[in-house]
């Protein structure tokens, strides 16, 4: 049988890792008594402090947000899964928090990081459409839920508070998750007015909209001859952004979003190293995490490297000349062997109405009546392809299943194989397919 194409993994191809980069930045840092003191000591509560500068510069830069970003909204973390964990432990409380909310399809590896943290059967999907999340359902649903718990209230069966308070630490009632920009798997990229209507319901709600905004550096034109007039600022306002100005700024010192970013996409996810942007009250708060206190904020050493590699401009650079051009060129190669092979037999692409495309992969719909799961089967089996099936990315436990099961849709990445297994990968799933209309 041919060798193995992995069309599932959504790691990036090592060709794409800057080793050499990294190599400088870390024989700098472990050569320089100043840095590596610091680096190879217990650290700060928030992280180590010349990185949070030069994040809040970096981002700055590429954000653009009306007033620069101070370093003290700011915090490094180990990375958006390690985080998603840490901003779970200080500011939910299993018995306070009630529901978490998951734009559907959903980045399937957070569902068991809530459970952890108490959550588990309090999950719930927010179907999206084509401008991202649904706060028609939304807002139905969390009213539903306020009359829910008022009742709850007057029959006294509240439970009792498994976290004392602090004055760092505030209690939403609800998360709200999402990847707005480029979101895994459903590239979708959440319109502004969407962004403005969801800070605006998690206001009144008191919701804590926590989005990974891990993919937002990597984009590129959606069309294949041509390219983005600023590839180095965002096309779309965060929400941690939209948060800081709409109608005068956060409903309190808190705020209700947070930016999860992660240096694991841009650089290499071994570094386990990231970043928050929030609100300065909020920040503070995540830096007193029980495991940030007892020696300070994670990943203290590889933050030293990345800021090396940051204020030398190398992780620019390695942005913008190496990971932008390689994953658009992957993107748009997968893309024209899908309009090739798959499109004729009848699978779709979501519409992209926008300029810029990003991310990791492509959400592909299956002509009917092929089911998700039993293709990957067939696709492995047959064409020893690995691709992920849709209902990966249901939100685990739901039982409210407002959102589809997805086993008509397929999730592709183009960042892991090599760039001649992309296409073949698209070929073998077409062969995969043929075989599978044929015995139906
Ligand atoms: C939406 C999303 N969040 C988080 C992660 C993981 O980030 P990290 O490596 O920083 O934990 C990924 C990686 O695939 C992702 O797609």
């Amino acid at each position: 049988m041919a060798s193995r194409i992995n069309l599932f993994r959504g790691w990036p191809n090592p060709s794409l890792l800057p080793v050499k980069d990294l190599a400088t930045a870390s024989a700098t840092a472990l050569s320089t008594p100043s840095i590596y003191n610091d680096g190879l000591q217990y650290g700060p509560d928030e992280g180590y402090h010349p990185l949070r500068q030069h994040v809040a510069e970096w981002l700055t830069s590429f954000y653009q947000p009306q007033d620069p970003i101070s370093e003290d909204r700011i915090c490094i973390t180990g990375g958006a899964s390690q985080n998603l964990a840490g901003i779970l432990q200080v500011f939910t409380d299993p018995a306070f928090t009630r529901t978490i909310w998951m734009v559907t399809p959903t980045y399937y590896l957070a569902c068991r990081i809530f459970d952890d943290a108490g959550f588990a059967g309090r999950l719930r999907g927010i179907p999206e459409d084509e401008e991202g999340v649904d706060l028609d359902f939304l807002q139905r649903e969390l009213a539903k839920l306020e009359t829910e718990a008022v009742e709850a209230v007057a029959e006294e069966s509240f439970l009792r508070q498994y976290k004392p308070w602090r004055p760092w630490r505030k209690l939403y009632k609800f998360i709200i998750y999402a990847t707005p920009t480029f979101a895994n798997p459903s590239m979708k990229i959440m319109s502004l007015r969407r962004r403005e209507g969801l800070v605006r319901l998690a206001r009144r709600y008191d919701a804590l909209i926590i989005t990974d905004d891990v993919y937002d550096f990597l984009q590129w034109s959606s069309a294949p001859d041509a390219a983005l007039a600023h590839p180095d600022r965002a096309s779309v306002v965060r929400l941690v952004d939209v948060d800081r100005y709409l109608d005068d700024g956060p409903a309190h010192e808190w705020g209700n979003t947070v930016s999860n970013g992660s240096f694991s996409k841009v650089i290499g996810p071994g570094l386990r190293t990231g970043w928050t942007e929030s609100t300065a009250k909020f920040a503070y708060g995540l830096s007193q995490l029980g495991s940030s206190r007892s020696g300070g904020a994670p990943s203290q050493i590889s933050a030293t490297f990345v800021d090396q590699m940051i204020s030398s401009s190398a992780l620019r650079n390695h942005i913008m000349n190496v990971l932008q051009p390689a994953y658009c060129a992957r993107y748009h190669s997968v893309l024209s062997a899908i309009r090739e092979d798959l499109l004729p037999l009848g699978f779709s692409l979501p519409p992209n109405s926008h300029e810029v495309a990003g991310g990791y992969f492509i959400w592909l719909r299956l002509p009917q009546p092929l089911q998700a799961s039993d293709l990957a089967r067939r696709a492995m089996e047959e064409e020893n392809l690995q691709i992920a099936a849709g209902p990966l990315f249901v939100v685990q436990g739901d039982p409210i299943r407002m959102c589809e099961n997805f086993e008509e849709y397929v999730r592709l990445s183009f960042a892991w194989e090599d760039p001649k297994n992309l296409t073949e990968g698209v070929r073998r799933l077409a062969n995969a397919v043929r075989r599978a209309i044929r015995q139906d």
